[in-house]
């Protein structure tokens, strides 16, 4: 039986790759729907590149919701610096035709856990926490149906990416962050520590490129474009391709390895706002509330990409 998934996401090159990852596995995943949110850019344009994906993977029965414009409690930070303009730069790639949903993202997410059986319904943020904080503060009988969060952000010995503290999900909204990481629900974290091992080098951009699809030039071209910040940032080979790792631990969890510990937000410090204060050493006695990714096996991550991408 597939997982039921809920993608919430602020497309951004890398979401795009996730979320073309998950509907390539169907054997695996099932994405009941996808819930945008304001992150990478704002919610005009990640809701927008949400169809655009779904559209280029051929699948336009998938339902988008847009979801929160801003933050619970702060203003909008964006990263048109890593992810270009429409948040989606690279490739050239057709304003979608399919519709829009008409319900807000958040009353999808409470709609969807309630009709469903309890445990039976994974949610995949893939972008800042604030559409399912909101969605958990308004309705805090679905946290208890939730099968497992399993999401992208954070970081503990890689620190931070947009500040030299925080990971940019957590960062842009902290406080739902807390509230996600405080909420008692079963919760997996791809944090940085994974991510930036899982490095698109040449020859991987060449692979994608090689499947000589449609799905599979796009992909290699979104990643060539955020491949010019990210490798002058880190001096290295690639650049991180954060958010698939969330997609790829449904289909082959093997591929990671971490520790469950406890994991708290920092909300309140201006130097270490959303800091992820990882116990990854044990030295306190907090509940263990979340799975935390620690390591990858990064060609078998792309060979899987490259495998399913070649699918669509
Ligand atoms: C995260 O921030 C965004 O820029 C990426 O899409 C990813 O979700 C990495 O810090
Ligand atoms: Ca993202």
């Amino acid at each position: 039986m597939p997982r039921k998934i809920i993608i919430d996401t602020d497309p951004g090159q890398d979401d795009a790759v996730a979320i073309l990852l998950a509907l390539a596995s169907p054997e695996e995943i099932e994405v009941l729907g996808i819930t945008a949110v304001a992150g990478n850019v704002p919610l005009d344009l990640t809701e927008k590149n949400a169809r655009i994906i779904c559209e280029l993977a051929g699948r336009t029965d998938t339902k988008v919701y847009a979801g929160c414009d801003v933050p619970l409690q702060r203003k909008l930070v964006t990263a048109e610096h890593v992810h270009g303009k429409t948040g989606l730069n690279g490739p050239k790639l057709p304003d979608p035709k399919m519709e829009l949903q008409e319900k807000h993202g958040v009353d999808y997410i409470i709609d969807t856990l309630r009709d469903h059986d309890h445990g039976t319904v994974t949610l995949c943020p893939l972008g800042p926490l604030t559409n399912i904080a909101s969605a958990f503060k308004r309705a805090p009988d679905i946290i208890e149906k939730v099968q497992e969060i399993v999401l992208m952000g954070g970081a503990y010995f890689e620190v931070g990416n947009i500040t030299p503290a925080a990971e940019f999900n957590i960062y842009v909204d902290p406080e739902a962050a807390a509230i996600v990481f405080r909420s008692g629900a079963p919760i997996t974290v791809m944090p940085l520590d994974v991510t930036h091992k899982a490095l698109v080098t040449p020859a991987r951009n060449d692979a994608f490129r090689a499947l000589g699809t449609k799905v599979g030039v796009a992909v290699a071209e979104m990643t060539d474009f955020f491949e010019r910040f990210d490798k002058e940032k880190y001096g290295s080979d690639g650049a991180p391709l954060h958010d698939p790792c969330v997609t790829a631990y449904l289909i082959r969890p093997e591929l990671f390895t971490g520790r469950k510990i406890n994991v708290e937000i920092e909300t309140i410090s201006d130097l270490t706002l959303g800091m992820t204060v990882a116990d990854w050493w044990g030295v306190t006695d907090r509940h263990k509330n979340a799975m935390f990714m620690g390591d990858i096996d990064a060609q078998g991550y792309f060979d899987l990409l490259t495998e399913r991408l070649a699918r669509l």
